[in-house]
């Protein structure tokens, strides 16, 4: 029992016969490139004398030498995923270092744009100066080294320049337009929009802009002429003119529908337009057309548009008898016993012997059709007399009949 008092009272005197030797806690703060090769000596401890060190908490990036006391990297750094390490270093006699090790950036990132093509469509009525927002790049690096200097647009075909730039406001970036747009000249530009950032040297890399130009209804149809004159041969039902107005613009905003315009000209009631699948929309007479001298119509296209945009034509329809055919000669007998014709002794001259008629399956036979004796006729025994499209075949010279029949 007495022994044991005596060892505790030994113990004491000892803690107090050393009071120099104080616990201290102290942190330092180095720094290193994140582009530091491996191996690298970073950092080296002052040694005290009579101390010894020993890594209490590492790290796989960064190891410790504990005779040397150097810091030295054994693994890339990468600033990007890992800004900073702390390590704990103990000594004997007892105190702690806290190890601060900042990792510096340098420029090893470029630009990254989320995705590889951007589709953005944009009316063809946008005025200059219209912005539209786009995806912008990112760059992981810090300030400058991560930021977005400048933004450039090239077309990805030779021809033009193109009538856009990109722009940055804020954190926010966007197409604008800078020149007209027409979707009827150009419907699609395709460019490479490349992103620079503000390292030295700075880095780049670049996307492509797909930039479809929206149609609006900005024009209307198009007869290709303000008038036109057709010719017609008469015939009921003729088929007179494919109507073929054109419109640039797409999609409803070309889709065309003509009527005739109400209270157009002069006989213009005999006409409609019909649709055929090969033809399309065609102009036709009625049944009961008649255009004399001539008619005068309106026809109207318009297109489908919201609002729609419409066009007129004034057309002229006038009359002309086409010579596809043969006339028909149409023969009545007097009298009408005999199916040809009979000169009796008693008969004078004068006397009727048959009525001819003219038809024409090319129309109405104007003023201008004619109808003569070609021959068998040298002696003049008949005379053909015309009036008013009224064919008369008379006896012009009985005696000579006669002598011809008793030949
Ligand atoms: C950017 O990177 C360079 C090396 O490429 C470096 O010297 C510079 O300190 C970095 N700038 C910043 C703000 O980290
Ligand atoms: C339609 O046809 C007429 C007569 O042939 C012609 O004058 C006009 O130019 C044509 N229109 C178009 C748009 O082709
Ligand atoms: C022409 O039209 C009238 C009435 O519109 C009709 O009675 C007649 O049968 C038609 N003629 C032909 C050949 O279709
Ligand atoms: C008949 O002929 C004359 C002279 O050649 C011409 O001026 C006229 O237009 C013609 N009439 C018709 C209906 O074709």
């Amino acid at each position: 029992m007495t022994i044991r008092i005596s060892l505790l009272n030994i113990f004491i005197v000892l803690l107090l016969s050393t009071p120099s030797i104080q616990f201290t806690e102290e942190t330092i703060k180095f720094a290193v490139s994140e582009d530091a090769p491996i191996n690298t000596v970073i950092e080296k401890l002052t040694p005290l004398p009579g101390f010894s060190y020993r890594l209490s908490r590492g790290n796989s990036k960064i190891r410790f030498d504990d005779q040397t006391l150097e810091f030295t990297s054994s693994a890339p750094l990468d600033r990007e995923s890992e800004n900073a390490i702390d390590m704990l270093v103990i000594t004997s006699p007892p105190s702690i270092i806290h190890v601060l090790v900042d990792i510096l950036d340098v420029n090893d990132n470029s630009p990254k744009f989320p995705i590889d093509v951007q589709k953005i469509e944009i009316p063809e009525t946008a005025p200059i100066g219209f912005r539209t927002q786009i995806l912008g790049a990112t760059d992981p690096d810090n300030g400058a080294n991560g930021t977005i200097g400048e933004y450039s647009l090239v077309g990805t075909t030779v021809d033009t320049e193109t009538p856009f730039r990109v722009v940055q406001f804020e954190d926010f970036v966007f197409l604008e337009v800078t020149g007209k747009l027409d979707r009827e000249q150009r419907e699609i530009y395709e460019m490479r929009m490349t992103a620079k950032d503000q390292g030295t040297p700075p880095l780049s890399s670049s996307s492509l802009l797909n930039i479809r130009i929206l149609d609006i209804n900005d024009n209307p149809p198009d007869f290709g002429t303000r008038t036109l004159r057709l010719h017609w041969n008469g015939l009921p039902y003729a088929h007179l003119f494919q109507l073929n107005a054109t419109d640039p613009d797409s999609g409803e905003n070309s889709r065309l529908t003509y009527r005739i315009l109400p209270g157009g000209g002069p006989n213009a009631n005999g006409f409609e337009i019909i649709r055929t699948a090969e033809q399309g929309d065609i102009l036709v007479t009625q049944n009961s057309t008649s255009c004399i001298p001539r008619c005068e119509l309106v026809i109207e296209a318009r297109d489908s548009g919201t609002p729609s945009l419409a066009t007129t034509l004034n057309v002229e329809v006038v009359m002309e008898y086409g010579n596809e055919h043969e006339p028909n000669i149409n023969i009545r007998f007097y009298p009408s016993d005999y199916p040809f014709i009979v000169v009796q002794p008693e008969d004078v001259n004068g006397k009727t012997l048959a009525i001819l008629s003219l038809t024409d399956p090319d129309g109405p036979l104007g003023e201008n059709a004619t109808i003569r004796i070609e021959n068998g006729n040298e002696k003049s025994i008949f005379s053909l007399i015309s009036r008013q499209s009224i064919n008369i075949l008379t006896l012009r010279n009985q005696e000579s009949a006669e002598k011809e029949n008793t030949n």
